[in-house]
C-alpha cells in the first residue's frame, strides 16, 4: 500500500507566497502539520491556542522546520473578544488574511450517561462555536483577500460512533456550517470546504481516543498520516480546487466506511443483548 508522500513531491514549492492563513489549533496535530504544508509552499502564519507558551515555542519550531514565519497568539476560542483580538493581530502583522483553518477541537471518551451539562457544551463551544467565531471575525479580511476557510470536521456522526457524542454533534454542525457558508460567501468569491480526517497517527486525538486501532480494518491497510491530510488540505486552498465550494473532503482511507460494530464497547454489547431479551 502506498506510504504518503510530501507535499513538496507534488505542488509547486511557491503556489501559496504572499498567501497569509490563520489557524486556530495550529499549535499541535493535525492543524500544525497543515500550517507547516502552507509554509513550505510559501504562505506566512499565524496559530492560535490558549496557551502562549506552548504556542510560542511551536512557531519557533515551525519556522525553523519550514523557513516561514509564524506568528503566536494566545485566543480562547470560545471567547469572541478574543478571536476578534487574534484577528486584529494577525492583520496588524501580516496586513491580510487569506486563508482560515478552523481546528480547535476538544474531546474524550465518554458515555452519553457520563456526560454532563458542561461536558457537553465544552465540547460543542470549542469545536462549533469556535469554528463560527473565527469566521465571523475573519470575515471581512476573507471577502478582501476573496480567501478561502477549511473547517476540520470528522465521520463519527456518520455512524453514530459510541462515546463521541459530543463530538459527533459538534462537527455535525461545523459540517452545516460549511454548507451554508459554501452558499451565503461564494458571491464574494469565499470558498468554504471541509476535511474529515479518520484517526491520523501521532495526534492528541489517536493517543486519547484509539488504543487499539486495527489497520487491516481500514480498506487501504494503514492507519492515516498527519501528511495525508496534509496533500488534501493544500489541494483545497489551491487553485486547482477553484470551482470547489461547500465539500466535506473524508482523508481516512475508507475508515468509516468498514465501521462496524465489531470495536463496540463490551458495556454498549450486553446493554442491547438485555434489551433484545426482553423484546
Ligand atoms: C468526561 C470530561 C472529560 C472526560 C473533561 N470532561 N474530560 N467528562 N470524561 N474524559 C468534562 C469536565 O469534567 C467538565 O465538566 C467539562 O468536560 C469541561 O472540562 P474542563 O477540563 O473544565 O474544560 P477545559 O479546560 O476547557 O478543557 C477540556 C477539554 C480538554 C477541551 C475537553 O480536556 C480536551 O479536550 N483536550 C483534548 C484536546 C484534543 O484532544 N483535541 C483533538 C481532538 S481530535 P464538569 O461538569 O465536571 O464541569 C478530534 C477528532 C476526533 O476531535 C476524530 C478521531 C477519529
Amino acid at each position: 500500500m502506498s506510504a504518503p508522500v510530501d507535499t513538496t513531491d507534488i505542488f509547486k514549492k511557491d503556489i501559496f507566497a504572499g498567501k497569509v492563513v490563520l489557524v486556530s489549533g495550529g499549535g499541535s496535530g493535525i492543524c500544525r502539520g497543515l500550517t507547516e504544508a502552507l509554509l513550505r509552499h510559501g504562505a506566512k502564519a499565524a496559530i492560535v491556542s490558549r496557551t502562549f507558551s506552548k504556542l510560542e515555542k511551536a512557531a519557533k519550531e515551525m519556522s525553523a522546520a519550514t523557513g516561514g514565519p509564524v506568528l503566536p497568539v494566545a485566543a480562547d476560542v470560545r471567547k469572541p473578544e478574543q478571536v476578534e483580538a487574534a484577528v486584529a493581530k494577525t492583520v496588524e502583522t501580516y496586513g491580510r488574511i487569506d486563508f482560515l483553518i478552523n481546528g480547535a477541537a476538544g474531546n474524550f471518551l465518554a458515555p452519553f450517561e457520563g456526560l454532563s451539562y458542561n461536558a457537553f457544551r465544552t465540547v460543542i463551544e470549542i469545536d462549533t462555536l469556535g469554528t463560527f467565531n473565527f469566521t465571523k471575525a475573519a470575515l471581512p479580511h476573507l471577502k478582501a483577500s476573496k480567501g478561502a476557510v477549511l473547517n476540520i470536521s470528522a465521520t463519527l456522526h456518520y455512524t453514530g460512533k459510541a462515546f463521541q457524542l459530543h463530538v459527533g454533534a459538534a462537527k455535525a454542525a461545523i459540517d452545516a456550517l460549511t454548507t451554508h457558508w459554501a452558499v451565503e460567501l461564494g458571491p464574494h468569491g469565499i470558498r468554504v470546504n471541509g476535511i474529515s480526517p479518520g484517526l491520523i497517527a501521532d495526534t492528541e486525538g489517536a493517543n486519547r481516543l484509539a488504543a487499539n486501532f486495527n489497520e487491516a480494518a481500514v480498506p487501504l491497510q494503514r492507519v492515516g498520516k498527519i501528511k495525508d491530510v496534509e496533500q488534501s488540505a493544500l489541494f483545497l486552498f489551491s487553485e486547482a480546487a477553484n470551482y470547489i465550494t461547500g465539500v466535506t473532503l473524508v482523508v481516512d482511507g475508507g475508515q468509516w466506511l468498514n465501521s462496524g460494530n465489531h470495536d463496540y464497547p463490551n458495556s454498549i454489547l450486553n446493554f442491547v443483548g438485555r434489551t433484545k431479551s426482553k423484546m
